[in-house]
């Protein structure tokens, strides 16, 4: 079985994005939609938040595979790479991601390449200042294009650079195993998002491509696909899913 040409063209990518509802009702309906050992690990939240989160999240994925599948919702069955992305067996010829941040749930499919996203709330910085984190996490060059922003700008910069950052990384699957300095994004959040050096794996310059999203205000988000083809970006809010049939 393989995606359904009619509802995801080959050289599309279309990303849905739901706020997390607050009614009991609408949440139950997501939780109904998990397996097993989904709603094992939404039990051991010990927020509710995070557990509507986790489950509204989970029931949103499997909800949206199903359709491009031709399946029910409960009928998606779902494997996890060595470091934990979750993905489909080879033979549906669908990808996908998903990533969460406060009440917003982003999901990314295609049946063109890999795709990573990433979703971020604009947060304060705790203990440790923004270029600190910067330190920790950015590339060399990274950093000094951050510090020679003006600070007002630097907060969206270094979410720019995040999720810029974390939608590449998480492309590959790797988590934390991708040697977070050994590649570098643009860094200017009013600047096209672009992969601008890979020196542990060169090629990926020629096969990546970033694209910010659109996100509410407070919120940064990225997708990075794995395809030398160019392809179109469909971003649509939850209201409009499912989608209809071209
Ligand atoms: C596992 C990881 C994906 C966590 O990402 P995160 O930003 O905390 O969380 P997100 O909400 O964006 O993504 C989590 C989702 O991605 C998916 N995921 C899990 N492991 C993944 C992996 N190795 N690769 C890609 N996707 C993964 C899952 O769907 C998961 O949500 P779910 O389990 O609720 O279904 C991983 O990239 C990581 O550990 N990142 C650390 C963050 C960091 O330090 N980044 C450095 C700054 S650039």
């Amino acid at each position: 079985m393989t995606a359904t040409a009619s509802h995801l063209p080959q050289d599309e990518v279309h990303v849905w994005t739901l706020a997390v509802p607050g009614d009991p009702d609408t949440l139950a309906t997501f939780r109904a939609l998990l397996a097993g050992d989904e709603l094992a690990r939404a039990d051991r939240f010990v927020f509710a938040r995070d557990r509507h989160n986790f489950s509204a999240a989970r029931g949103a994925l499997r909800m949206v595979l199903g359709f491009y599948l031709g399946i029910t919702p409960q009928a998606v069955v779902l494997h996890y790479g060595r470091h934990g992305k979750p993905n489909l067996a080879k033979e549906f010829g669908l990808r996908f991601n998903l990533s969460h941040a406060g009440s917003w749930v982003y999901l990314a499919v295609t049946s063109a390449c890999e795709v990573g996203i990433d979703v971020e709330r604009l947060r304060a910085p705790g203990r440790h200042s923004r270029l600190d984190l910067a330190r920790r996490f950015f590339s060399v060059d990274e950093v000094a294009h951050l510090a020679a922003l003006d600070e007002a700008r630097q907060v969206e910069a270094f979410f720019a650079c995040w999720t810029r950052k974390e939608a590449y990384i998480k492309l590959h699957g790797r988590g934390l195993t991708l040697p977070l300095a050994q590649f570098a994004v643009s860094v200017d959040p009013d600047q096209p998002a672009r992969l601008e050096a890979t020196p542990w794996l060169p090629g990926d310059l020629q096969r990546t491509r970033l694209y910010d999203l659109t996100a509410a205000p407070g919120y940064r988000a990225c997708l990075a696909t794995g395809s030398t083809r160019a392809l179109t970006l469909q971003q649509r809010p939850w209201s409009a899913f499912p989608p209809p049939a071209n």
